[in-house]
């Protein structure tokens, strides 16, 4: 095995706004609907790691760590906190001092146009995703980031985790008296057109620059040999993963979804332009964040069951989703899992930079990957997370593997630069390798601490390989 990385390689970490900026109603800047809709069960969402009070400090850490590149999510509220109309001139202005102290320290900003944080105002006004209009003033949106932006960003995300939206319960806001797979189905489809509308205004306003989306993604693996667990596996994939890299790359939808869109009468009301749009907006890139595998097993269950995600931390109590007549999401024997029942599978990485690759024959960048931890720093403020090194180590490898088999893989970034809120978990879920002194209910001092895995993760920048 080959043990460096491409020259240029992109090292990076990655963070997003609404769980790492706080400051979430300072200077003009208005509520999204994550910031309202989740984690106050464990932590409020309003200050979190405070990098907006500290984001000279924090750039420097990204210096000392080595950054090549640091990907963040610019935030829709901040920057127009109704969404669309009037810009908000402080709002920007953070993100032009951001953009500035990379640029000064040779860091490549990737940025993510739209992490979960749709602003609140348009929910309120028409149902947010649930409405057409979404696509147009997200469109105003973006051509306003990239006006400004247009000479100083190479690499755009426009859409983090379309797919998961779509399968966690809590990224979305539901109209109940409509059915809510349908609600879903059309969701994702105003998210594509948007997306696609997001790649054709950087094709005219940043033609040098390059555009994809930020896909969550898992292999699904069968259970067993049998062919109706192996035929569960691969329509797992379908729903989970090619539904929408078909419509990001290839500009359709796949046949075997719209099979299942018909016979439930939940199908999109797609317009004849639409797909015009969705197949003239083709992606430069595919961004990936893989945390862990799925496995799978066919079902005869009648009634389909949304995932009850374990937030809490206590192991086993995540209750699977169900697709009724095509598959149930099932325990893999053969892997550990951590508190939240996340599966550790370095392999199942490999499994699908190569499938994506082999499929879709695009560049490929890592956005997330990561192990997430309850942690304390030591009596001498040190952490030793050596877990995560360990983690991050066994995924390299993988990556290694998959590019000396001919993935083009041009970017790692894992999650998350520094500790920060976690999505479904608050505070106590840990990703960073920069730890943030505080907990979920007591702020302390917030001050940083650089954790084991920092120094580790500087020596692989530094020499571009593993070690
Ligand atoms: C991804 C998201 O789903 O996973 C991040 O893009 C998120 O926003 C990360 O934080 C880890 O998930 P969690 O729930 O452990 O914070």
């Amino acid at each position: 095995l080959i043990q460096s990385f491409p020259k240029g390689f992109l090292w990076s970490a990655s963070t997003s706004a609404y769980q790492f900026e706080g400051a979430y109603l300072e200077d003009g800047k208005a509520l999204s609907i994550v910031d309202v809709n989740i984690n106050s069960k464990f932590a409020d969402t309003s200050i979190t790691s405070d990098h907006y009070h500290r984001l000279e400090e924090d750039v420097s850490l990204m210096k000392e760590l080595g950054l090549k590149a640091y990907r963040f999510s610019i935030s829709w509220p901040r920057v127009l906190p109704k969404g669309r109309g009037p810009i908000n001139e402080k709002g920007f202005a953070f993100y032009d001092r951001l953009i500035a102290l990379l640029k000064q320290h040779d860091i490549e900003p990737i940025v993510t146009l739209y992490h979960f944080d749709l602003p609140l105002a348009l929910q309120e006004e028409y149902g947010g995703w649930g409405n057409r209009q979404i696509v147009e003033d997200f469109e105003y949106y973006v051509r306003t980031v990239m006006r400004r932006y247009a000479n100083d960003i190479k690499y755009w995300l426009t859409i983090n985790e379309q797919s998961n939206m779509f399968l966690l319960p809590y990224l979305l806001e539901f109209d109940p008296k409509i059915d809510k797979q349908k609600q879903k189905y059309q969701m994702n489809h105003y998210m594509t057109l948007a997306h696609a509308k997001a790649v054709m205004a950087c094709r005219e306003l940043c033609p040098k620059a390059k555009i994809g989306p930020a896909l969550g993604v898992s292999p699904n693996y069968p259970l067993t040999s049998n062919p109706k667990d192996i035929l569960a596996s691969r329509y797992a994939d379908d729903f989970r993963t090619y539904f929408f890299l078909d419509l990001y790359v290839k500009g359709v939808y796949r046949d075997s979804v719209l099979n299942y869109l018909k016979e439930h009468d939940i199908e999109p009301d797609i317009h004849e332009q639409d797909m015009l749009l969705i197949k003239e907006a083709k992606s430069d890139f595919i961004a990936l964040n893989y945390y862990q595998s799925s496995t799978v097993k066919y079902t005869q269950a009648q009634e389909s069951k949304e995932i009850v995600v374990n937030d809490e931390g206590k192991k086993g109590s995540t209750q699977s989703e169900v697709l009724a007549g095509y598959y149930e999401v099932v325990d893999n024997p053969h892997l550990e899992k951590n508190d939240w029942d996340w599966y550790i599978d370095p392999i199942g990485l490999r499994i699908t930079l190569k499938d994506i690759h082999e499929r879709y024959q695009l560049p490929l960048m890592i956005t997330e990957n990561g192990i997430g931890v309850i942690e304390e720093l030591s009596g001498t403020l040190e952490l030793n997370d050596d877990y995560r090194i360990d983690y991050y180590q066994s995924h390299l490898e993988q990556c290694l593997y998959a590019i000396n088999e001919g993935v083009e893989l041009i970017a790692y970034s894992p999650w998350s630069f520094m500790d920060l809120l976690s999505t479904t978990s608050g505070f106590r879920k840990r990703y960073g390798f920069v730890y943030v002194d505080r907990s979920d209910e007591d702020l302390r001092t917030l001050d940083r601490y650089k954790k084991k895995s920092f120094y580790w993760y500087q020596s692989v920048i530094n020499q571009n390989r593993i070690i």
